[in-house]
């Protein structure tokens, strides 16, 4: 799918779509490094959008890994799944991940790499895909996601920031990736062992 395209599914849906643009090569490469897709088994992508980081995750992830992206827009879905045919692209939403695991025979994921706008989400929709992620990840298992450094000041971005802290054992986030348009951080955050 062809950028401009991506940016027609921004004007149709802002608030669910959340970037005119897919993320850039640099910030691709750093959201799969720290979410530790290199070692993982299983890895769940939530909002694969045009397709760009699912690429990279198969760049990264090992030969006997396993990839499933949850996208919520149809013509997305299908434009991921047309350009990572190694990865298995649901048209789905992501706050589904750990029934759409148990239905594979899957315990939980590695890893979870989030694309989703958060910080254009209501409260509630923030809390429902956020113990969606919880509960999908093994213990032990990272969950990562990238901020626009713009939108961190905004009331959703700090109260989405909190969230992860009240959710995970520890957190943390990457150097800014000024390269990217616009620039962006990534946050990580780590579920108890159990
Ligand atoms: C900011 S785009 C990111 C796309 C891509 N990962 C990237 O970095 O370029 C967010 C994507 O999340 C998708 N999305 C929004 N809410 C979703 C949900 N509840 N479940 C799955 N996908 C969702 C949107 O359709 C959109 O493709």
């Amino acid at each position: 799918m062809r950028p401009i395209d991506f940016f027609r599914e921004f004007l149709r849906d802002p608030g669910q779509t959340g970037a005119v643009m897919p993320s850039g090569p640099g910030l691709c490469r750093l959201l799969a490094k720290t979410a530790g897709v290199p070692k993982a088994d299983v890895v769940v992508e939530f909002g694969t959008g045009t397709g760009v980081v699912t690429q990279e995750i198969l760049r990264q992830m090992p030969s006997t890994g396993r990839l499933i992206g949850l996208e919520i827009n149809e013509d997305l879905a299908r434009a991921t799944q047309a350009l990572c045919p190694d990865a298995e692209v649901l048209n789905e939403n992501a706050a589904k991940a750990l029934e759409l695991l148990q239905a594979r025979g899957l315990d939980g994921c590695d890893c979870i790499v989030s694309g989703l706008p958060w910080a254009a989400f209501p409260e509630v929709l923030q809390d429902e895909l956020l113990d969606g992620a919880v509960a999908a990840l093994r213990p032990g298992g990272r969950f990562v996601t990238f901020a626009y450094l713009h939108a961190l000041p905004t009331p959703a971005a700090r109260r989405f920031k909190a969230k992860l802290g009240q959710r995970f054992g520890a957190i943390g986030k990457t150097e800014a990736v000024w390269a990217n348009v616009p620039p962006a951080l990534v946050y990580w955050a780590d579920k108890d062992e159990g």
